[in-house]
Parts: C-alpha cells; sequence; structure tokens
C-alpha cells in the first residue's frame, strides 16, 4: 500500500461526485427559527445558580444531543463524564478552583477529547461497516486506508514524521492534507470535535430552560485523577449547569464589531 496511492486515493475520495448515492434523507420538518433564536439569544455563561434540580431524563437528553454533534470522520473521539457522587463532585469543584460556576451548579460534566481512541473506534467502524450487506467501496477504502493514513502518527510519531517530509517536499506542487501529522495535531483534531458537543449540550440545556458554563478554569492533571483517565486524554473542558439564579449572569453580552471577525474574501 505506497503513500501515492493513498493520496490518490485522498483526492479521490473528496472529489467524487457521489452520483450513485441513494436518497437517505428522512423529510426535513418545518423549523421555527424564531426558536432557535431564542435559545442563542438566551444562552449566556451562567455563575451563580438557584437550588432547583434538573430532570434526569432532560439531562439525558441533553447529553444524547451533545453526541449528535458533527465528529471529523464520523470518529466520535469524544468523552463526557456526567459526575454524579458526592465525593467526585466535591474533587471536581476543588479542581474548578472553587469557582462559583462550579460550586453552585447542581450538576457537573467533564467533556474529554480522545484522540488516543482514534484506532478503536475506527475498528467498531469497520466491524458496523462489514455488518451491512453490499458495503459501499469508498466507505471501506475510507476507513480501511485513508483515516489509517491520515491519524496513524506510528511508533515515536516516526509515520507523522514521514508525512510531514512527503508534505514538505509535495506540498507546494499539490493539494495535500496538511494535518494531523503528531500527537499534537491529534489533540488539536479530536479536541474541534468534542468542542462541538460541548456547544450542541449547552445549547439543549438552554432549550430545556436550563443553562450553562463552561470552564477550562481548571487543574486538568488533577480532573484526569479523579476520572481515572490515561495521560493522553485531553480535558476539553468542565461544563457546570442548573437554573440561573437573577443574578447568575455578569452583565450584558458583549461581543466586539462583527465586522472585526467576520471577514468577505
Ligand atoms: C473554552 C471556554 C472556557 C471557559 N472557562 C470559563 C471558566 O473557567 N470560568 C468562567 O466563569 N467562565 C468560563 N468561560 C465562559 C466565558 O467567560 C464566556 O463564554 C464569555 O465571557 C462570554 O460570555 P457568554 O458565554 O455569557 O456569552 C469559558 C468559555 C469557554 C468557551
Amino acid at each position: 500500500m505506497g503513500i501515492s496511492s493513498i493520496l490518490s486515493d485522498i483526492k479521490n475520495d473528496r472529489n467524487s461526485n457521489n452520483k450513485n448515492l441513494k436518497d437517505n434523507s428522512p423529510p426535513l420538518p418545518k423549523i421555527d427559527s424564531k426558536e432557535f433564536q431564542k435559545v442563542l439569544d438566551t444562552r449566556r455563561s451562567v455563575r451563580v445558580y438557584t437550588d432547583e434540580e434538573i430532570p434526569e431524563k432532560i439531562v439525558n437528553k441533553c447529553l444524547e444531543n451533545a453526541l449528535k454533534a458533527p465528529t471529523s470522520s464520523n470518529l466520535q473521539t469524544w468523552e463526557i463524564y456526567w459526575v454524579r457522587s458526592k465525593d467526585n463532585k466535591d474533587k471536581l469543584i476543588k479542581a474548578c478552583f472553587s469557582q462559583p460556576a462550579a460550586k453552585t451548579a447542581k450538576e457537573l460534566f467533564v467533556f474529554v477529547a480522545r484522540p488516543d481512541h482514534w484506532r478503536r473506534n475506527n475498528d467498531m467502524m469497520l466491524d458496523y461497516i462489514n455488518t451491512r450487506d453490499n458495503p459501499p467501496n469508498s466507505v471501506l477504502n475510507y476507513y480501511g486506508k485513508i483515516t489509517k493514513y491520515a491519524y496513524n502518527q506510528g511508533f515515536l510519531n516516526l509515520f507523522g514524521f514521514l508525512k510531514k517530509l512527503l508534505i514538505f517536499f509535495l506540498g507546494p506542487f499539490r493539494t495535500i492534507p496538511r494535518e494531523p501529522t503528531s500527537f499534537s495535531d491529534m489533540k488539536v483534531w479530536s479536541q474541534k470535535t468534542t468542542a462541538l458537543a460541548c456547544q450542541n449540550f449547552m445549547l439543549s440545556m438552554r432549550a430545556y430552560g436550563y443553562d450553562t458554563c463552561p470552564m477550562e478554569g481548571l487543574d486538568s492533571t488533577r480532573i484526569k485523577k479523579i476520572l481515572k483517565l490515561p495521560n493522553k486524554a485531553q480535558i476539553c473542558m468542565a461544563i457546570s449547569a442548573g437554573k440561573r439564579e437573577n443574578k447568575g449572569v455578569y452583565g450584558k453580552q458583549l461581543r466586539f464589531d462583527n465586522k472585526i471577525f467576520i471577514k468577505e474574501v
């Protein structure tokens, strides 16, 4: 399996015009965009919560919704820890520097990126694909070859280094995937996906009438210890949840002028 054949597979995969696709999408429901806008406009980072409990059913629904976020190559390299025992909660609050958003929260969650799980999940994907009748070759090729080229960095990152060399020499002349070529890149790759799950979770909580605060003001090493996670696991963020106290939002939402950030090119 030569690298150049994989590079042309990648090109063909991204290039395919999908002529033979079946119509798989269910009819789309009508969407009330005003309700969605309300959810977006009222989501705020809440630092003080009331004593009101969040029904377990709603927490479970929001967790499910978190995992509906898009995920790179659909490899789902994320985990969510719902920290429920008093002992673990106390430890987690301490690891979040006892900030009010954690201390007053009714529920606490830790969203974890698992770049180290790509191969396990890739194998699960291949197992799943192989249970289907006539799995499409393009899909088998994607998870059988392309992801293994893209996400494998090899022992001591040797394969990643080889990819870096290839990019250095071929990059000026052809379109070529540039990352990931190291475990650091893999962390970024997996964190992106996990952060999208975080946002799905926070918007879902708001849609059900509850509030959240994302927190990266935390001691990630201590949290990994509490959750018994290996070193390669990456804490994306802790998220607290509950019902907002009237004074739980610190001031009006501030965003700089859109023009600074939105560029039409
Ligand atoms: C990745 C991330 C980490 C954050 N960490 C903390 C935190 O540790 N403590 C906190 O009170 N707020 C934290 N925030 C919340 C931000 O301060 C907040 O989103 C920002 O001020 C904008 O306010 P808004 O969310 O109400 O729009 C974090 C937000 C993000 C996205």
